[in-house]
């Protein structure tokens, strides 16, 4: 198992070298995959200007928590698919750091395909109701391990710091100073371990109260503490069209916005999905102020949004993604004509070279978080200098109970849980009302992570 392990890490290092040796015993490899970059407000492939053009992938949804990338059986299908789509970039939510990704990342690879990963996960995440008690050292430990899993991979573009963590109840805006910790903790980290600048930043709810300030918050203050990149989730676009679905509005609100922006999901289920998002993703019309976006979702789920339906995956808890594949017609080959019909534009697309900072939000109604953020807890310092050690998996104790494991200082060398508000932490009230789920535009996405911490954090306090 290591000595394969090692092998595919050097292949994998191979392909990055241009000229590779002729001592090299390994047959002939395509073309070494390009890392993404960022310059600006845009994404590049070395001087190319670069356009997710991509789809989401969680085969079994969120509660199945299953890692596709892990199994060459549920992959392999799913990336002849991904080729006959034409995508050029997956998301995939949930990773296992414990187990080996070569072959799967291989075959990407192979296929030209990028991957973003979030590097959290059910149980290694903040927990929306307590987040400066699960912004601590196991955390910490698990999103690292997340990345030493990942890094290797050429076609690693980049890791998201938190899916949806802000909604749009005001005092869930108190998690961002974690998730924005996290994020340059990521990236302190990927530096520290000399490991290539591949890129993080944060995937926002579609939520019209606090998508600005969220945005700016990402990009604003020193530079350790502003991503590389902000992307949101979108599914106001219901068979309509670039002004009916105030996309325009909102490529006038990011207009000047100093980081590559995309979509992380975007999607609608209200109709018959023809997939002109693309058109306008892929115009002039977004291309100064968008770098692409993420088609929610590939697998046909519960909420109904997948082109594909696997045999037997919503049987067994989603735990066997490996049944047979099953195009949804006409989604898939509606997606498969928009991909082949709305390239991606030639040039820079109008693109805007200049790294812009932005002014941090000011707190008021819909916006309650200052910037005085965590430092980063005192165990969990050492991952930056040994590594974060050994991986625990998805199906570890999970981190969110180790809260004296926390940060105990804040950057302005104050103490406390930073609360502010005084709301409390661990309010079971608002526990229970994330496990019911509420209503609104996030729910439509396969991970609301918090609520399932939420939910383990209950159960965790009656078993105790
Ligand atoms: C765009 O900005 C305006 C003014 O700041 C704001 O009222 C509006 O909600 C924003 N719209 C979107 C879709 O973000
Ligand atoms: C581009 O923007 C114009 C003006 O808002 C709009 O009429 C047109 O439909 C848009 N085209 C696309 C492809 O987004
Ligand atoms: C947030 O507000 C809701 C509703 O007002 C409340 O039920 C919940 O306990 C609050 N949560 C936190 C973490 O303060």
């Amino acid at each position: 198992m290591k000595s394969t392990v090692l092998l595919s890490a050097l292949a994998g290092a191979a392909a990055v070298s241009a000229s590779p040796t002729a001592t090299t015993p390994m047959k002939p490899r395509q073309a070494s995959m390009e890392p993404i970059t960022a310059t600006g407000n845009a994404f590049f492939k070395g001087k190319e200007r670069f356009y997710v053009r991509g789809i989401d992938y969680q085969p079994g949804g969120a509660s199945a928590n299953l890692d596709p990338l892990a199994d060459i059986k549920v992959c392999k299908p799913d990336i002849e698919k991904f080729k006959k789509l034409g995508v050029n970039t997956i998301r995939v939510y949930s990773t296992d750091n414990s187990k080996s990704h070569d072959e799967c990342m291989k075959l990407l690879q192979d296929a030209g395909i990028y991957v973003v990963l979030d590097a959290n996960n059910p149980k290694y995440s903040i927990n929306r109701d307590d987040p400066h008690g699960s912004y601590n050292e196991l955390y910490l430990q698990s999103v690292f391990a997340t990345i030493d899993a990942f890094e290797k991979y050429p076609n690693t573009m980049a890791f998201f710091s938190g899916n949806e963590v802000i909604h749009d109840l005001a005092n869930t805006t108190l998690t961002a100073k974690y998730v924005k910790a996290t994020d340059r903790d990521m990236r302190a980290y990927i530096k520290a371990r000399g490991y290539r600048k591949i890129l993080v930043g944060y995937s926002a709810a579609d939520v019209t109260s606090n998508r600005m300030q969220t945005a700016a918050y990402f990009n604003c203050g020193p530079e350790e503490h502003r991503s590389d990149f902000f992307a949101f989730n979108d599914y106001s676009w219901c068979t309509s069209n670039f002004v009916e679905s105030g996309w325009n509005i909102k490529v006038k609100n990011f207009t000047g916005y100093g980081l590559p922006i995309f979509l992380s999901e975007y999607g609608c289920n209200t109709n018959t999905r023809d997939f002109k998002e693309l058109e306008s993703l892929m115009h002039s019309n977004m291309t100064s102020v968008y770098s692409g976006g993420l088609m929610y979702e590939y697998t046909m789920e519960t909420n109904k949004y997948g082109i594909v339906k696997i045999k037997g995956g919503d049987t067994r808890g989603g735990l066997d993604q490996t049944g047979a594949r099953e195009e949804l017609q006409p989604e898939f080959d509606n997606l498969v004509k928009a991909m082949k019909t709305y390239k991606a534009p030639s040039g820079d697309g109008g693109y805007t070279k200049e790294t812009k900072v932005s002014e941090c939000p000011p707190t008021d109604d819909h916006w309650l978080v200052d910037n005085n953020l965590p430092k980063i807890p005192e165990g969990a310092k050492k991952f930056m200098t040994d590594g974060a050690g050994k991986p625990p998996g998805l199906n570890g104790d999970g981190s969110q109970w180790a809260t004296y494991l926390a940060s105990t200082e804040f950057e302005d060398g104050s103490t406390g849980t930073g609360s502010g508000t005084g709301t409390g932490a661990g309010a079971s009230e608002s526990s229970s009302a994330a496990v019911r789920g509420m209503p609104g535009p996030f729910d439509k996405t396969p991970f609301v992570v918090s609520g399932v911490v939420a939910l383990m954090t209950l159960l965790g306090a009656v078993a105790l």
